[in-house]
């Protein structure tokens, strides 16, 4: 077992779940925007390797566009207080947006971008997320096209991370409660 296999308790979904998933995810997007050029805003970091494989399961016209909002810090849980790091490239006025995300937990973070991208008066908006824990919702959001339903559990691989590692698992897993606390101690102490 390699060094980041090892930690992770359970494979929740492996490489071809998630590809066949999102295939499906692909159609339903092209399907729902037939008649239009939608841009599609993907959440860094953690939405980068779900954006780049969702696209091309997508058959109609696009556009794709960035933004980064610090929520986390380190922290195990989002606090709220969300702070842009990267603005989107484009305007969006008159735009169909569908927001592109990896995992909608508390739905804070998602719902400051919303209510962000909501001001600047685009056509539509619409949510995608691979990874939804419903368990923990603070913010109702309406979620439009969604991959799978996770229970209350910490989850890394396939672009999300913790402490910034475990992004390059081509699987999604839960992460072993002793390296949530390992990695909490080596924070204080550093
Ligand atoms: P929310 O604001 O609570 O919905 O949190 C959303 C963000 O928290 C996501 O974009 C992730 O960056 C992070 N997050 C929430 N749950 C998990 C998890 O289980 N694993 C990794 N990151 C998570
Ligand atoms: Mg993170």
């Amino acid at each position: 077992m390699d060094r980041l296999d090892r930690d992770i308790v359970k494979v929740l979904f492996t490489q071809e779940v998630i590809k066949d998933r999102i295939a499906e995810m692909g159609k339903e997007i092209s399907d729902a925007y037939a008649d239009s050029v939608p841009l599609l805003v993907g959440v860094l970091k953690g939405c980068a390797l779900f954006m780049s494989d969702l696209i091309q399961q997508i058959s109609i016209p696009l556009e794709i566009d960035f933004m980064a909002v610090l929520s986390y810090e380190g922290r195990k849980q989002s606090n709220g207080t969300n702070r842009f790091l990267k603005d989107l490239d484009f305007v969006i006025e008159g735009r169909d947006v569908l927001l592109v995300e990896a995992i909608v937990d508390t739905g804070m973070t998602v719902g400051y971008i919303i209510r962000n991208l909501q001001a600047r008066q685009p056509r539509s908006i619409r949510l995608c997320t691979l990874l939804d824990k419903p368990a923990r919702r603070i913010i109702e959001l309406p979620i439009d096209f969604r991959g799978f339903d996770i229970p209350d559990r910490f989850v890394v691989g396939y672009g999300l991370d913790f402490n910034q590692l475990y992004r390059n698992l081509p699987y999604i897993g839960i992460l072993k409660d002793d390296v949530i606390g390992l990695n909490r101690q080596r924070k204080k102490k550093w």
